[in-house]
């Protein structure tokens, strides 16, 4: 998600793995060398054991039954600006963030606006796993087994005025235990939104966990949004703010560079990124490249939201 010079670019696409997890046991075997018990070993061990023991509950009609990518991938190879650009830095700067205890405030036009305690705002919804396929705009996928209630459930909670047109995500803003956020890698807070029918769709989902348990602070604790059939940006971690507005409000990666993300930011292998095609991604954990789906093979149940728009312009 950087915005790169072109020479820079096979580095984000194709990412270095092997030097990626070389750098990480260089980690782990100079904290043992210093006599210490290394953090990356336990956290290997643990999320071994996670990604073992996980037994999804009955599978649902959005659920993918494609192979599931470990709890090691989805928490050590994150984008999450506000703890640094390298796709490691989250895990490793994330420590001190503190996602407890947490506040939601909902805003604009709804008959029930309302500073919420996370767990007050929690306690209406049913809890499900969701088994999700992940497309990131810079071409590369993961499967993602979430925990969470459906989008809809909270936006029919806090009852929309008819005034209430789109809906405005605000991650939160706290340079001093996000380091990122201290330097301008982008505009602070990270913002995101939907529009109110897509903030409705069955498949929006607002994960509180993965594998069965808590989110980590790397993928967004406490609270964040899961789009499936978007580009992985629209997905905006630690949610503070929840602001249903009349028009379509503002989104981090648009400030950042409008040519290259737009608004709807919908997974379409036919609308190339300006400085990289999208119609193959590679799986983390894979070696050989595979097709991107439309909507990121989603279509059946939100192209329907987007007939008759052009999709070249609303990219
Ligand atoms: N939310 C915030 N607040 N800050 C970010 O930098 N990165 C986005 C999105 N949400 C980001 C964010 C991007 S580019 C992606 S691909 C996904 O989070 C990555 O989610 P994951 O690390 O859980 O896979």
């Amino acid at each position: 998600m950087l915005i790169k010079r072109k020479d820079d670019i096979k580095s984000s696409e194709i990412t270095p793995e092997h030097l990626y997890y070389n750098r990480r046991e260089w980690i782990r075997m100079a904290s043992v060398a210093m006599g210490g018990m290394a953090v990356g070993s336990i956290m290997s061990e643990n999320a071994l054991a996670l990604t073992q023991d996980y037994k999804p509950k009955a599978k649902g009609p959005y659920d993918t039954d494609e192979k599931l990518n470990s709890y090691k991938d989805i928490t050590t190879y994150n984008n999450y600006y506000e703890f640094g650009t390298d796709k490691s830095d989250p895990v490793e700067n994330s420590g001190s963030f503190k996602p407890k205890p947490w506040t939601v405030a909902v805003e604009g036009h709804v008959k029930k606006p309302a500073v919420y305690n996370l767990e007050d705002l929690l306690k209406p919804f049913k809890m499900e796993d969701r088994i999700y396929r992940m497309r990131c705009v810079e071409a590369w996928s993961m499967v993602i087994p979430w925990m969470g209630f459906p989008l809809a459930d909270l936006v029919k909670k806090v009852e929309p005025t008819s005034r209430a047109k789109y809906v405005a995500f605000e991650t939160v803003f706290r340079p001093a235990e996000m380091p990122g956020q201290k330097r301008p890698f982008l505009k602070w807070p990270y913002v995101e939104g939907l529009r109110l029918d897509e903030a409705m769709n069955p498949l929006s989902f607002m994960a509180t966990g993965l594998y069965g348990k808590e989110l980590p602070n790397q993928n967004g604790a406490p609270l964040r949004l899961v789009t499936p059939w978007k580009y992985g940006f629209k997905g905006i971690k630690s949610i503070i703010k929840i602001k249903f507005v009349q028009d379509e409000p503002p989104t981090t990666w648009n400030i950042a560079a409008p040519d290259e993300y737009g608004f709807y930011s919908n997974v379409n292998p036919e609308v190339d990124h300006p400085r990289w095609t999208q119609k193959t991604e590679r799986r983390i954990g894979e070696f050989r490249k595979r097709p991107t789906l439309m909507f990121n093979g989603y279509a059946e149940h939100v192209a329907g939201m987007y007939a008759g728009m052009d999709m070249k312009k609303n990219y």
